[in-house]
């Protein structure tokens, strides 16, 4: 580690555990998009802010959103920071880690000001869960969110409507979009994979993140009594759902790098002697190759109208989320290469199977991304974890990368970055 404080990390750590306690599952974390523990989770953070000399804010798409100006008034931003929200039942470190490591990298100026502004953003909703579609925080930085306002959770509440309830403007949408030149965004995260681990490496550097779909699929059958009907006389929408759940499993095993998952099922009417009359199911599809993805999805949902039609059951696909597989910045992947030459790091390169908010604001400015190692490779779990020594390395590789952007930056008069 450079001139970071070597309590800072303690400070990361400690932040991530009180961050934990903000959750609508008291003794678990589940802190989804516009519920009330993002309140408290905005304080803590705005408090750590305001003491480091930041201003903040929160958006109209519900966004905590702290600067560290510039040496100049109108000097570029370089946004950092992650995601706010969780999975249900998750843990304490995926997109929470990169925020605080935002406002950890902010303290390590130790108040010094850099040729460009930073801004620290706690992205309010990345999951997906509540309302099935992802990004709609970084989304809104580009401004083109609105569309998600109109989307209904499971209590048939609009995104709409939830922004009011938060005590937001949906209609002042459009003002979190971002204004003014920009460097670029960078952002820290776990990997939630098993790379690093089985590397020996600490930190690893993202090459590209993997592009997904998303979508929900309703089995529509019959429900009847499950004594008294013959099997040949059955239209049971699980047994269709079933099938098309090992389906989505065997393809997946049979084509490389290809992942597919069936993580949300809904059977009604859901009692023991009734045959399933309806089943409502997720489908979630990643490949770091947008065309095995988009040549795997189709022979998929042909199976389960295949399924479905063996059983006198109609099948529907609600696409949920689209997102290209996204190469990260060549020229921060450089940087951030010699940030880790320069502090005694390996620096492994890594594709990246998660979503994160950096494929959204790779369309708009230069995006890079720096994972750290998980222990066992687990993630959206309780023993998700992180190695202090590793929070360490991460911490001192941020630093010598914002230095190196400075350094370039103050040569090349700033906008875009380099
Ligand atoms: O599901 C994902 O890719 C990430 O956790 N948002
Ligand atoms: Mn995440
Ligand atoms: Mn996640």
């Amino acid at each position: 580690m450079t001139t970071t404080q070597p309590d800072l990390t303690q400070t990361v750590l400690d932040a991530c555990h009180t961050l934990a306690g903000f959750t609508t599952t008291p003794g678990s974390i589940t802190r989804l998009f516009l519920t009330p523990p993002m309140h408290d989770v905005h304080a803590f953070l705005e408090d750590w802010a305001r003491r480091l000399g930041m201003t903040s804010r929160v958006d109209a798409a519900g966004n905590l959103r702290c600067r560290w100006e510039g040496t100049e008034p109108n000097a570029p931003t370089l946004y950092l920071g992650s995601h706010l929200d969780t999975v249900p039942n998750a843990g304490a470190y995926d997109g929470i880690l990169g925020v605080v490591l935002g406002f950890a990298l902010v303290e390590t100026l130790s108040g010094t000001r850099l040729p460009f502004a930073l801004e620290v953003q706690g992205f309010s909703e990345e999951e997906g869960v509540r309302y099935g579609a992802s990004f709609f925080g970084s989304l809104a930085l580009l401004g083109t969110a609105g569309p998600m306002l109109d989307l209904r959770d499971a209590g048939s509440q609009t995104l709409r409507d939830a922004l009011t309830e938060f005590g937001l403007d949906a209609e002042a949408l459009p003002s979190a979009e971002i204004i003014g030149e920009t460097l670029g965004f960078f952002e820290i995260h776990i990997e939630q994979g098993p790379v690093l681990e089985a590397a020996g490496q600490s930190v690893g550097i993202v090459e590209a993140i993997a592009g997904q779909s998303r979508l929900d699929l309703t089995f529509t059958g019959r429900a009847s009594h499950a004594g008294t009907t013959p099997m040949p006389l059955r239209r049971d929408a699980l047994a269709a759902a079933a099938r098309f759940v090992v389906a989505a499993e065997e393809l997946a095993r049979s084509t490389p790098g290809l992942v597919a998952t069936v993580g949300m099922m809904d059977v009604k009417p859901g009692a023991g002697n009734v045959i399933p009359g309806e089943v409502r199911c997720s489908l979630d599809i990643r490949h770091a190759h947008d065309e095995v993805r988009l040549a795997a999805l189709p022979e998929l949902l042909d199976s389960a109208k295949q399924f479905a039609s063996e059983r006198g059951v109609t099948v529907t696909v609600m696409p949920k989320m689209e997102v290209q597989a996204t190469p990260m910045h060549l020229q921060f992947r450089a940087l951030l290469h010699q940030a880790a030459s320069d502090v005694g790091l390996p620096h492994p390169e890594l594709v990246s199977g998660a979503g994160h908010d950096a494929m959204v604001m790779a369309a708009r400015m230069p995006s890079a991304m720096l994972f750290v190692r998980s222990p066992g490779g687990l993630s959206h779990h309780p023993d998700e974890a992180v190695l202090a020594e590793d929070v360490t390395d991460a911490l001192a590789l941020g630093e010598r990368f914002l230095h190196l952007l400075a350094a370039q930056s103050g040569s090349t008069g700033g906008k875009h970055g380099l």
